[in-house]
């Protein structure tokens, strides 16, 4: 369970203000919003990249920012928007630096902790891309990859962000999937920032819809996407439709 309490952080001209919510085992909590809204800033003031105005993140009760690196590290794990290693690393070799902070400096990777990055590839259903070059790597085969690197710690949370960005239709419901999965069948707690609607309305538990550093309503996707409120955040004219008891949000273009 990772609880946030009253979360604010500032870049000058851009605030994060008093955001909070929980999350529970199991659970996927989608931060929704538009570009610019503050998505990622909240997310790498959770998991600590950047440092909130007051230590306000509890994990299991436990006060994350008090917690030393490596703890962190084995508690949660953070999947970047986009990460390019400058070196034609293999894939193996990528998700054995999710294993850093268990390592001293001088100490090299050994077996077990290849043993331990295959397990998760295996996971995932990617053990065939093991030994290929990270460079070499689609869209799609990279973000599965950094979710292992995320994985191979066996955290509680995973924090993800814009796990679909830029990726083809396939390949998000395949990475949301994954994600899904992983909280049915592991008890992870998955908080990730979406700004799609309908991907947030499939794969989320629960949604926070973020506006201008705030989230501005929080609950089931049955009360959250709602036309009143999606179009107070997204500034235009949207329809829902109900289907197979999902939410199907369409905008409501004007035709030229
Ligand atoms: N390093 C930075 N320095 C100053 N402002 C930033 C920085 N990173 C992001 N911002 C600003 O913070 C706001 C929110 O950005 P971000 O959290 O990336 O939004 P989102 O992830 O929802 O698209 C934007 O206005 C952006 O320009
Ligand atoms: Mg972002």
């Amino acid at each position: 369970m990772i609880e946030v309490r009253g979360l604010s952080f500032s870049y000058g001209d851009f605030s994060v203000k008093d955001v909070h919510f929980k999350a529970k085992e199991g659970e996927v909590l989608t931060l929704l919003g538009p570009n610019g809204s503050g998505k990622t800033t909240i997310l790498k003031n959770v998991y600590g990249l950047l440092k909130p105005e007051k230590k306000c993140v509890f994990i299991d009760g436990r006060n994350f920012h008090s917690m030393s690196l490596r703890e962190r590290a084995m508690i949660a794990g953070y999947v970047p928007q986009s990460h390019h290693p400058p070196f034609p690393y293999t894939v193996l070799d990528v998700i054995v630096t999710g294993l850093a902070s268990q390592l001293s400096v001088f100490e090299s990777p050994r077996k077990e902790h290849y043993d331990k990055a295959l397990e998760k590839l295996r996971l995932l259903g990617m053990e065939h891309l093991r030994d290929k070059p990270y460079t070499q790597l689609s869209g799609g085969q990279i973000q599965m990859v950094l979710i292992a690197r995320a994985l191979v710690q066996e955290p509680k949370v995973l924090l993800l962000d814009e796990p679909t960005a830029h990726l083809d239709f396939k390949n998000q419901v395949k990475i949301l999937g994954v994600v899904k999965k992983l909280t049915r069948e592991e008890g992870i707690t998955a908080v990730l920032t979406l700004h799609d609607p309908n991907l947030a309305s499939i794969y989320s538990d629960r949604i926070a819809l973020v506006k201008e550093g705030r989230i501005r309503a929080i609950g089931k996707p049955s009360t959250i996407l709602r036309e009143d409120t999606l179009e107070e955040v997204y500034g235009i004219p949207v329809h829902i439709l109900e289907f197979d008891g999902f939410r199907i949000i369409l905008p409501r273009a004007e035709v030229i």
